[in-house]
């Protein structure tokens, strides 16, 4: 649980977190979470045996009142610029979440009574801090990631994370690079019609509170499906998803031609459709490999300017030439003069200028009306979370590892040490291989040769 500036915690939230009572320095009436207690305990028996230093707890949990109160009370003696960094706002604050703990040194049967007493300590806490990730804590504010963390150094102040802790002091991060890096991996969003590919972006990006979000594969506001998210590292590694094949279900309508070639755009032609249409016959010639041509509104670039802008500003300009290969097109439905088509296409085929062509090729004009993403790469839309289920937190993220379809090999030492530096390797591989820590977190991806591609830490 990553509490913050950026992720606040609710009343419910704090509600249901299960605490038992117990008693601070000054003998008050004070709240812990069951395990965070527990554990606690234990560090400070162990603390005490090994270096004759008794510990104790200030604080723990607090209510959003009781943080709202502490907060009034340093700022009155310190000024607002002092208590900002040491003072969440409430609900902002991992005090809520019990599993925060200050904690003080005793002296002579006394316990220092604030900040600046505290601060005396801190050679002594300096030690200390090694002993907390056996214990399953990890210092929550420490120095040099202020930037990060948004507080002061707090040699006190200690949060309670379980088995990570290990990993993240190891690693020497703070809970947020670790709530990154572990949230880090793709997201299948089927996009709604009218919302675009960065809107569903935005959102995944505020649900989590991560600013590294992007996507593989626009899909227009007309398209719905299959909208591949990349989140964190994972941001990195689009290109390797959208290698391979799309499949698409796609309607469209004959003898219309619009600007768009959808049927978002501007009328452009129409032509009364006379005669019977083989459609079979039809799709059976367009299943092959040619060159097609890149539709006028995308974003493709010419001479650093992307087409659409050429479109806009009514410039006349030769559209590029792709190849592309359609490799299975099969019929659905077939009503009037709209067909519904399932189609399997190699990266970078544009669905809007297979059906111009296929249009083209019945002498007459053909329009999309409606297009549906239904897998890329092995990912398939009947895995995908909608958007409203995103907006209320649920879905699931699948990690780097899981999402590629490459080798893996989990390494440390001396190589791990190498791989995280991006240094040139032996390596005698076919392809592409993904570097895994002991803590199965993606380190880095190398070409087959032992060159870096890329590395994430
Ligand atoms: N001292 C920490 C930042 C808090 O108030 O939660
Ligand atoms: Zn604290």
């Amino acid at each position: 649980m990553l509490v913050n500036k950026y992720h606040k915690i609710t009343k419910e939230e704090i509600e249901k977190i299960k605490k038992v009572s117990s008693k601070n320095v000054r003998n008050e009436d004070i709240l812990v979470e069951e395990e965070t207690l527990f554990c606690f305990n234990k560090l400070k028996k162990f603390i005490k045996a090994k270096e004759n230093i008794t510990i104790g707890i200030e604080g723990a949990f607090r209510s959003i009142e009781e943080q709202e109160k502490i907060l009034d009370e340093l700022t009155n003696t310190y000024g607002k610029e002092y208590s900002k960094k040491y003072v969440a706002m409430p609900k902002t604050s991992e005090h809520h979440t019990a599993l925060a703990i200050d904690f003080v040194i005793e002296h002579d049967g006394k316990y220092p009574k604030d900040n600046d007493e505290i601060m005396k300590d801190k050679d002594i806490y300096e030690k200390l801090h090694k002993y907390l990730s056996n214990f399953g804590f990890i210092l929550r504010y420490p120095k040099g990631k202020e930037k990060i963390t948004k507080y002061n150094y707090e040699p006190w102040h200690i949060r309670y994370v379980g088995k990570s802790a290990k990993e993240i002091e190891e690693k020497n991060l703070t809970l947020e690079e670790y709530y990154i890096k572990k949230n880090s991996g793709i997201l299948l969003v089927n996009k709604e019609k009218d919302m675009t590919s960065r809107d569903v972006v935005n959102i995944v990006s505020k649900t989590l509170g991560i600013k590294k979000v992007g996507h593989t594969g626009t899909l227009d506001p007309l398209a719905t499906g299959l909208l591949v998210i990349t989140i964190g590292d994972a941001t990195k590694i689009g290109e390797l998803l959208i290698t391979s094949d799309k499949e698409y279900i796609a309607q469209f309508k004959l003898g219309v031609l619009t600007d768009t070639l959808d049927i978002t755009g501007n009328i452009l032609k129409t032509k009364e459709i006379k005669k019977h249409i083989d459609i079979n016959q039809v799709l059976k010639y367009f299943t092959k490999t040619y060159m097609q041509e890149v539709p006028i509104f995308s974003a493709v670039k010419i001479k650093g300017k992307k087409l659409y802008e050429y479109a806009r500003e009514n410039k006349k300009i030769d559209l590029p030439k792709k190849e592309v290969t359609i490799k299975k097109l099969e019929l659905l439905e077939e009503k009037d003069n709209t067909y519904k088509i399932k189609c399997l296409v190699s990266k970078g085929t544009y669905i809007r200028s297979l059906i111009r062509d296929i249009g083209e090729y019945l002498n007459t004009y053909a329009t999309m009306t409606s297009l549906e993403r239904i897998s890329q790469n092995k990912l398939n839309l009947k895995d995908a979370y909608k958007v409203d289920e995103i907006k209320n937190n649920k879905f699931k993220i699948i990690p780097i590892k899981d999402a590629l379809n490459i080798k893996k090999i989990t390494i440390k030492d001396n190589l791990l040490f190498k791989v995280k530096n991006g240094a040139k390797i032996n390596l005698n591989e076919e392809e592409k291989v993904l570097f895994l820590d002991q803590y199965n977190n993606p380190i880095a991806i190398y070409e087959g040769d032992g060159r870096a591609w890329k590395v994430f830490s």
